[in-house]
């Protein structure tokens, strides 16, 4: 069911105010068309619309691109729509946390313009049957070890890109490869807009913000610490130690933690997410690492160039 808000029966006109009357700024809505009429209410003619995708259970994380998004345009969607296509676990997918209410509380405190909270059968009236090509960005990492994700990231970006028709759309590194192959989608199918990169954001202890973390246990929220930590640890020891040695370092020492099973640790090419072998090649570096937590899977990664 959707989630209806008291900004959204304002926004409809339902009963009868005006937008003059309205006591919430920002706008909730629930469908493309609704989502459409608000845009060019809201816009001037010559201003940009900035996005941000999400699938809610928000956090600092979610919130700085926001923020970001709200400095470099005039108007400021943000979608919430956790997609079932990119999932190939469906018990993750019903885990998948899920608090309308909060999150647009916390929206409410970042000057947001239009929250975008559309159910499946809005995004999916059929199935969507395309097969992207990624150019092989895809058989590493994430994509080796969730088959199809990947492919349902590429579906609904570009299904919310056709509805919100931003000029600028903003993702976290921390995502590092959906952002890698979200470019590449971009520039294949020349979309006409500008895909911005945002800093990953931390907690105090390194962990990175991850909607998945309120999922831990107090115990395994403690050691799930040890990743970040070894990941800034491998950034350190790169002056003394090859690509090949940083991996062991790095899967050892995470593996260590009798909570904690390194899925895969890569030092990639920023761009063709091949495998570093040397630190001399002159392409951008990143490591890139999963992690099982019990039944959670975390992601993080690291910068390597220098
Ligand atoms: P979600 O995991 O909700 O993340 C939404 C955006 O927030 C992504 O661009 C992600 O990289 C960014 N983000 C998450 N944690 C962050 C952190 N700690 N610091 C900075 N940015 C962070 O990624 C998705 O949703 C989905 O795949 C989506 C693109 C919405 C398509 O369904």
């Amino acid at each position: 069911m959707p989630y209806k808000t008291k900004a959204e029966t304002i926004t409809g006109k339902m009963n009868g105010r005006t937008r003059e009357d309205q006591e919430v700024k920002m706008k909730v809505v629930n469908t493309a068309r609704q989502l459409r009429e608000t845009i060019i209410s809201e816009k001037k003619p010559d201003g940009t619309t900035g996005f941000v995708p999400t699938m809610g259970a928000l956090h600092q994380g979610h919130l700085s691109l926001v923020r970001i998004c709200k400095n470099q345009n005039d108007l400021t969607v943000v979608s919430i729509f956790v997609n079932p296509t990119q999932f190939n676990d469906p018990n993750d997918l019903r885990n998948y946390p899920r608090m309308p209410e909060k999150d647009i509380a916390l929206l409410e405190g970042t000057g947001c313009d239009v929250v975008f909270m559309p159910d499946v059968k809005e995004i999916y009236p059929e199935p969507d049957r395309r097969t992207f090509d990624f150019g092989g960005l895809d058989e590493v990492m994430e994509g080796k070890h969730r088959p199809g994700h990947f492919n349902g990231v590429a579906q609904v970006v570009t299904r919310l890109f056709r509805i919100v028709e931003p000029q600028r759309v903003y993702f976290g590194l921390k995502d590092f490869q959906q952002l890698a192959i979200l470019k590449k989608v971009v520039k294949d199918s020349n979309l006409p807009v500008e895909l911005i990169a945002c800093p990953i954001v931390r907690e105090p202890d390194g962990l990175a913000l991850s909607s998945r973390n309120i999922l831990l246990t107090p115990e395994q929220r403690t050691h799930a610490t040890r990743i970040s930590q070894t990941l800034f640890m491998a950034r350190e020891m790169m002056e003394s130690h090859t690509p090949d040695e940083i991996r062991m370092f790095v899967t050892e020492r995470i593996n260590q933690d009798p909570l904690l099973q390194t899925e895969y640790f890569e030092i990639v090419n920023d761009t063709t997410l091949k495998p570093v072998r040397s630190w001399s090649e002159t392409c951008g570096k990143i490591g890139c690492v999963a992690v099982k937590v019990g039944r959670i899977r975390l992601i993080d990664n690291i910068n390597f160039s220098s």
